[in-house]
């Protein structure tokens, strides 16, 4: 996924300043002559949106842990209001600038009727000041927990008069998601496969506003359980934060319970405190897998009947990372959270470092899982076909053999005391994490091949990758000897004795392969000249008469996305994974 804007904003500015050392010893090797827009045009056209999106930004550092407590110091200081309509902006805006200075006002739509503003302040302070002076709802029974998101009332309570100039809107009615309509158009529009490609990476990732809203929806969890238990940090990970995550993806969550220092909350350094007075506690073992379940349990029941927005709460707990399923409802996304797994959001920040270190990892992985989605090679309910995530493990993999991604164990070789990081498991997750630090040779290379290119060559590669002996090992940027009889093998790059397609079976691999041959008779046959459905519109399988009917078909689903959205159950199921996907049934509203 998805991608957060600050990760954005790095990857842009690596990709301006890459630009400027490419334009004076770029070798452009013309790999393929149906390239219609050059790479450096689109190279240039990027340059300028990041140039303006710097200048507009206060981007200070560019390491993944300092973008996540940005983005974490960012929704502590927001609140989200539900209001009547747009209308009622400059009200709200009044009465919030009565607390405190306003950075910025971000407004969307959940569905037809709510409208949501998320309100940034510049300090801290305010929203405490304003979560001490805001009221429960009168009349009905209720939970009395208070939190950051509120509602607004209409016309009850009075504003004094604030000296702060209007908000403009940072955004007005986000939160839109592009229909196959909207994205056929789009790629019809582009210029060339490469043109296709890109357009297709900007329809699909995550927006500021989508990410300000992920990091809300953790502080949000975060707000309730560090009352139950101190030093408690809720994180997400996952596409979200990789910078591989689209509109819609599921939200990746983990708790984090420990007395972890302040300041670091990734390096597991414990709090040495002075005091000679320590808490007697209970002993909390969630390295031990049924005290983990135990825990989780008692999670799922407080967020199912105290935390607001949070629905249809589903324990997953026999899965190998046990996790707690759940609809947030002021976002409209599906959430799991687990619990103590550090190796993941390690995991996320060692897929975000490759899709900073060069510009065209992104927009690739993107295509491809979209390819993947269409082919029905991938599948939102689990099973015995590969993931998402360890379908970007090939792609990365294939970029390694293209020379244009180092191996994991060079970045290891180039890592400082600072990039020490072990998990709570003992998992050494040490990698180099400035990537101004990794020598020049690795950082401009002399593969300048287009999108294009890329996405045939990753076609072409796995159509004839030899998966009956040999296995894909990130770590060390080679193939390797297959370990293990799995039909495929992808080598978990920070648990090397993993196996991250070990669910993958013999058909579903040769389905990915024959798609693979598939796809690179299409992107040779598919010529713009004469074929209105060339490119990406052929490989994707959108043709404009199947989306005249696809819309029809969305109008159902989102029918029934809102039925869901207004779900209000107060029952917990505890299932297994096979029963995930179960169609959700309709409940009472309560409100
Ligand atoms: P989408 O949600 O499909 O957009 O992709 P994702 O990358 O977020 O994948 P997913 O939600 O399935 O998993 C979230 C994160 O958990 C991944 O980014 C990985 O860090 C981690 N993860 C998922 N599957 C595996 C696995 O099989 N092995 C390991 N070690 N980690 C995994
Ligand atoms: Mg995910």
């Amino acid at each position: 996924m998805a991608l957060f804007n600050r990760a954005n904003l790095n990857s842009l500015f690596l990709l301006s300043h890459y630009y400027y050392k490419f334009a004076t010893v770029t070798v452009r090797l013309k790999t393929r002559e149906r390239t219609l827009l050059s790479s450096t045009m689109m190279q240039e056209k990027i340059r300028k949106s990041s140039e303006k999106k710097t200048e507009s930004s206060n981007v200070k550092s560019n390491t993944f842990e300092t973008a996540i407590a940005n983005r974490r110091d960012q929704a502590c200081r927001s609140i989200l209001v539900q209001v009547y309509s747009l209308n009622s902006q400059d009200d709200l805006q009044n009465y919030c600038a009565q607390f405190g200075n306003i950075l910025s006002m971000h407004h969307y739509k959940k569905d037809k009727q709510h409208n949501h503003i998320l309100v940034e302040f510049k300090n801290i302070v305010s929203v405490n000041e304003i979560i001490s002076s805001a009221s429960f709802m009168d009349g009905d029974l209720i939970t009395p927990v208070k939190s950051s998101v509120f509602w607004f009332r209409k016309g009850q309570l009075r504003h004094k008069k604030n000296n702060q100039k209007k908000i403009i809107l940072s955004t007005e009615n986000g939160c839109t998601y592009p229909t196959e309509k909207d994205i056929l158009k789009f790629l019809q529009n582009a210029k060339s496969v490469s043109g296709q490609i890109i357009k297709l990476y900007e329809i699909l990732k995550l927006s500021d506003l989508e990410t300000r809203l992920r990091f809300h929806t953790a502080h949000h969890l975060e707000q309730y359980f560090s009352r139950l238990f101190q030093n408690t940090k809720v994180l997400p990970f996952g596409s979200s934060l990789n910078g591989f995550g689209r509109k819609r993806c599921d939200l990746d969550l983990v708790l984090v319970s420990d007395n972890i220092e302040e300041v670091n909350i990734y390096t597991y350094i414990k709090n040495k405190s002075a005091s000679r007075l320590v808490f007697h506690t209970k002993p909390m073992k969630l390295s031990e897998r049924h005290e983990t379940k135990e825990f989780m349990r008692i999670l799922a029941s407080v967020m199912q009947h105290f935390i607001s927005g949070v629905h249809n709460v589903r324990k997953i707990l026999e899965a190998r990372v046990p996790i707690i399923k759940f609809h947030y409802e002021y976002t409209n996304i599906e959430c799991d959270l687990t619990t103590t797994n550090m190796t993941a959001v390690y995991m996320s920040e060692l897929l975000y470092l490759y899709g900073e270190i060069d510009w065209r990892v992104r927009p690739l992985v993107t295509v491809i899982r979209k390819w993947a989605k269409s082919q029905e090679i991938t599948s939102d309910v689990p099973g015995q076909w590969i993931t998402n995530f360890s379908l970007s493990l090939l792609v990365l993999f294939y970029l390694q053999q293209k020379d244009i991604l180092p191996s994991l164990k060079l970045l290891k070789t180039y890592a400082t005391h600072d990039d020490m990081r072990c998990t709570e498991t003992g998992i050494d997750c040490t990698f180099l994490r400035d990537l101004e630090k990794l020598p020049a040779e690795f950082k401009y290379k002399s593969n300048q091949d287009n999108l294009e290119s890329l996405l045939y060559g990753f076609f072409e590669y796995i159509s004839t990758f030899d998966f009956h002996t040999q296995g894909m090992c990130i770590r060390e940027g080679v193939p390797v000897r297959k370990p293990s009889r799995s039909a495929l093998h992808i080598t978990n790059p920070l648990e090397t004795t993993l196996n991250v397609c070990k669910n993958v079976n013999i058909y579903e691999l040769n389905r990915i392969t024959e798609k693979a041959h598939d796809a690179v008779y299409m992107l040779e046959t598919t010529d713009k000249s004469r074929n209105s459905n060339w490119g990406l519109m052929a490989l994707l399988n959108m043709k404009e008469n199947d989306i005249m009917d696809m819309v029809d078909g969305n109008k159902r689903k989102e029918q029934s996305i809102s039925d869901y959205s207004e779900d209000y159950s107060h029952e917990i199921s505890e299932v297994n994974e096979v029963d995930i996907n179960q169609p959700k049934k309709k409940k009472t509203d309560i409100i």
